[in-house]
Order: structure tokens, then sequence, then C-alpha cells
């Protein structure tokens, strides 16, 4: 049993994470179209891993004997002027779903739903994974500025990238 505060926060979570998954959409559209394939790669992974973290909410509601509610996804952002630009973007996005994430462990803790708080405890060491490689990606952006070469080899580095499904 979930309260229903607690229900609401955990399905408006999900919908949130699949509209993480649009903002990586959105993003790896952006890459293709400036022929940086490796980024497009990076960022389509990403959107994978993103479904995947709204499947984890999806099956804990249900499993909790609630039933996960499908809401619209709102339009993400879908131009930018740079690279900077969407790594600027998907960091504040990783914060704010970071944020989001506390909120709700501030809540189970207030009605001691042990459950809710171990479920999410994965979600906070993957926060700190997900805001460090966009962070860090965003400063080696900042810092290759315009130098064509360095975001080419950045291209192809990430175009190695590819997201498998974590053994449960
Ligand atoms: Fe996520």
């Amino acid at each position: 049993m979930l309260s229903k505060k607690l229900l609401e926060a955990l399905n408006d979570q999900m919908n949130f994470e699949y509209l993480s998954a649009h903002y990586y959409l959105a993003t790896a559209a952006y890459c293709q179209e400036e022929d940086l394939d490796g980024f497009a790669n990076f960022f389509w992974e990403q959107a994978k891993e993103e479904r995947f973290h709204a499947e984890k909410f999806y099956n804990f509601i249900n499993e909790k004997g609630e039933r996960a509610k499908l809401q619209g996804i709102p339009e993400p952002k879908n131009e930018f002027n740079s690279l900077k630009e969407v790594f600027e973007i998907v960091l504040e996005h990783e914060q704010k779903v970071t944020e989001r994430i506390y909120k709700i462990i501030d809540l189970a803790r207030e009605e001691s739903e042990y459950s809710t708080i171990s479920f999410l405890d994965w979600f906070v060491d993957e926060q700190v994974e997900e805001e460090s490689v966009m962070s860090g990606l965003l400063k080696k952006v900042e810092r290759l500025g315009e130098s064509d070469q360095g975001i080419f080899m950045l291209d192809n580095e990430l175009a190695q990238r590819s997201f498998t499904l974590p053994e449960e």
C-alpha cells in the first residue's frame, strides 16, 4: 500500500523519466543534423536508459499493488544554438531529476515507507553518475570550444557508447 501522496509522486516521476527520454531524443536529433553521429548515438542510448528508469518506476508502482498512470509528455526543447547549450540543458535537467528524487525520499521518510526509500536508493547513486557524466562532457565541450578536431575525437569516443539493461 502506498499513500495517495506518495503514489502520485512516484507516478509523476515515472512520467518525468519519459520526459527525460524525450529530452535526449531531441538532443540526439539535433546532433544527427549537425553531423555529430557519435554525440547522437550517445544521446540515443541515454534515451534508452531513461525509458529503463521509467520502467523501474512502472514496475515498482505495480508491484506495490497500485497502477501506473501514463500522462502526456510535454514538448522538450528542440532548438539549440550549440553543443555547449545542449549539455547545459541536459545537465540542468538531470539536476532537476536529482532534486525530485530527493523530495520523494523525504516524503517516503515522513511516512516511514521503507520499501520506497530502498527502491529510490538506486536512483540516488544513478543520479550522481548522470550528473557527473553530463557535467564532465560539458566541461570537455567548453574546453574544446571551436576545435573541430577535438570535437571530432570526442564524437568518435561517444560513438562507442551503448546501453545494455543491467541484470536484475
Ligand atoms: Fe533518469
